[in-house]
């Protein structure tokens, strides 16, 4: 392998990146990224490395979860709040019936890039260039908001930082403390089985805590009681971005890109000799890599080789995606080969990514239960491999929004229309991620 930098990428083939017009303007923005203080710490990275190595050994699993794309006009602290107290109720919910510790990574706090399936936009005879996520350009259908402004990675900078900043204060300042696990539940929901269900779990963790207390065991001594760790990700698409925020490590001398404790490579920016994996072999934060139906058992060893070429666990994360009902044929040989192969790698689900479709009035939408017909083919898969699954990868958010198709609070294709919000992919409600985070502890109950 050749020796690697931040630019190294910039001599390679790469897709999905934005022609802006001006590079004067962009390189100024770049400069003055790089002089901007990191978002994560090079430490922070090290730790979830090590928890990623335990769940590869299958000591912990991932609830990673959060929009599809984070977005510029729905930035507020009570969506960040709502984001935050979900995912803490799935982990519980997770934690509680698999008795195993939930690794929690937000797809927050820098979520902004979207790759898409073409270049450009054609509406009423008029072409023009994709929406590529509010940290590139605008969604509005005009030339202004879609030609790509380079001023909106620092804006996106800056809201990430305003969010980590939120996350940090409620991870750590009492809002996870384990005693406040009745007061996370939803207000929308109330009075609901699901709720009814949610209440049981949280009594019997009060329950719990009162007899650790009485044993001595309190939160003013046991960190994990009162605060949670919290790791932020997302995708590593945008690279003038993630070069700007790649830093020299003071401690090690390691290159790590600081824009968030872990970063993936999509589906379709994961060529072997592409810029995307150039970018990410040489960070050494812990990284994923998207496995979607298209990818062979051989291209997925070389792919290994290249970005974990130590076969350290933890360093990669597979993120396999490949729709309800391919996930025996196209997981299993991948599965196969890395364990006859023996790379130390963590497997873990994303249910959503392979089950998109189209409403015949238009609507982008995806069925609860095809999410969770391929949850469950992931776990029988490495039921039948002999292998560990190692998490869950979903899109959703705290709020209600009506943008998948069932659950208990049955979201019908009608009723679509009401409260579809996102800036791309639909996402589960988060009606929908209780519901799922309870069938997902289903399942490890029955691996514990
Ligand atoms: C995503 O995670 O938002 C995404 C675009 O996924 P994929 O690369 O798997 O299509
Ligand atoms: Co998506």
């Amino acid at each position: 392998m050749t020796q690697w930098n931040p630019q190294a990428w910039r001599d390679k083939p790469a897709k999905q990146l934005p022609d802006y017009p001006d590079m004067g303007h962009l390189n100024r923005v770049e400069r003055s990224l790089a002089g901007m203080p990191p978002l994560v710490f090079a430490g922070e990275a090290r730790k979830l490395k090590s928890q990623l190595a335990s769940v590869a050994q299958g000591n912990m699993f991932v609830l990673q979860g959060g929009d599809c794309a984070e977005s510029f006009s729905e930035f507020s602290a009570n969506k960040i709040r709502d984001t935050f107290r979900i995912l803490l109720q799935m982990a519980v919910v997770m934690t509680y019936a698999g008795a195993t510790p939930i690794v929690k990574m937000g797809r927050i706090a820098g979520q902004f890039a979207k790759p898409r399936s073409d270049d450009t936009e054609t509406k009423n005879g008029i072409t023009l260039p994709s929406y590529r996520g509010d940290n590139v350009n605008a969604q509005e259908f005009t030339p202004e908001a879609r030609t790509p402004n380079p001023d909106l990675m620092l804006r996106a900078y800056n809201q990430s930082a305003a969010t980590l900043n939120l996350l940090r204060a409620f991870a750590q300042g009492g809002y996870a403390d384990l005693h406040k696990v009745h007061n996370w539940s939803l207000d929308f929901v109330k009075d609901s089985p699901l709720t009814e269900r949610y209440e049981a779990v949280a009594n019997e963790i009060s329950k719990a805590l009162d007899f650790m207390a009485a044993c001595g065991v309190t939160g003013d001594k046991v960190a994990a009681i009162r605060e949670t760790d919290f790791y932020t990700c997302h995708e590593a698409l945008l690279l003038p971005y993630e070069e700007a925020m790649t830093r020299v490590d003071s401690t090690t001398g390691d290159w790590y890109d600081t824009s968030a404790h872990f970063l993936w490579i999509g589906a379709r920016t994961k060529q072997t000799d592409g810029a995307q994996v150039e970018f990410a072999r040489g960070i050494k934060n812990p990284i994923g890599l998207k496995c979607s139906p298209d990818l062979d058992a051989d291209t997925l060893l070389k792919l290994t080789d290249i970005l974990n070429p130590d076969n350290e666990p933890g360093r990669l994360t597979l993120i396999a995606r490949m729709g309800h009902g391919k996930v025996e044929d196209k997981l299993s040989p991948l599965v196969r080969a890395i364990k006859s192969e023996g790379r130390n790698v963590a497997w873990i689900c994303d249910p959503m990514h392979g089950n998109t479709e189209k409403t015949a009035s238009g609507y982008k939408t995806r069925q609860f239960d095809n999410i969770l017909g391929e949850v469950k083919s992931f776990f029988a898969v490495h039921k039948a491999e002999g292998t560990r699954p190692g998490g869950v990868h979903f899109e959703m958010t705290g709020d209600n929004v009506t943008e998948c198709v069932g659950g208990t609070y049955t979201v019908t294709e009608e009723s679509l229309a009401e409260r579809y919000k996102t800036a791309c992919d639909p996402r589960l409600n988060a009606a929908q991620s209780l519901e799922l985070a309870f069938l997902v502890g289903d399942e490890l109950r029955a691996i514990r």
